[in-house]
């Protein structure tokens, strides 16, 4: 599901971080195929994430992260999972409804909210039985 509003700078560490996982390297064109958005949307952005020291653009191997775009990246992508993972746990299962969740309040965790929620999610996942109790409530089964 495609949001309204254009991709915040976030977005696209997160994205950019997403493709150097998976492919060694980010190219604008992924970026924009990731975000649904324009190759000039994505050059536009790039130059600025460039300027203020999240990425180097290497002439033939596309971007690359630098160690503070990289942190940054990880912490991203681990915020998106972490939400992804607390969303499933409440029996939301249909993957545009957890996408456009996510994407919609990713941006508006702190990162002590996060870790509050991060220890929640982990609690659930090493007691089953206790969370069952809780989502077997009638009001909850879809
Ligand atoms: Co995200």
């Amino acid at each position: 599901m495609k949001g309204v509003s254009t991709p915040s700078q976030e977005d696209y560490l997160e994205a950019i971080w997403r493709l150097t996982q998976k492919k060694g390297y980010a190219r604008v064109s992924d970026i924009a195929e990731a975000l649904h958005i324009s190759q000039a949307s994505v050059s536009k952005m790039i130059r600025k994430l460039k300027e203020e020291g999240w990425l180097e653009v290497e002439r033939y191997r596309g971007l690359s992260l630098t160690s503070k775009g990289h942190a940054k990246g990880q912490l991203l992508l681990a915020r998106h999972q972490t939400l992804e993972r607390f969303l499933g746990h409440l029996a939301i299962t249909d993957p545009a409804v957890v996408h456009h969740d996510v994407e919609g309040i990713e941006h508006h965790f702190s990162t002590e909210t996060l870790k509050k929620l991060s220890d929640l999610v982990t609690f659930i996942d090493q007691n089953p039985e206790w969370w069952k109790k809780f989502i077997n409530r009638s009001s909850l089964i879809p």
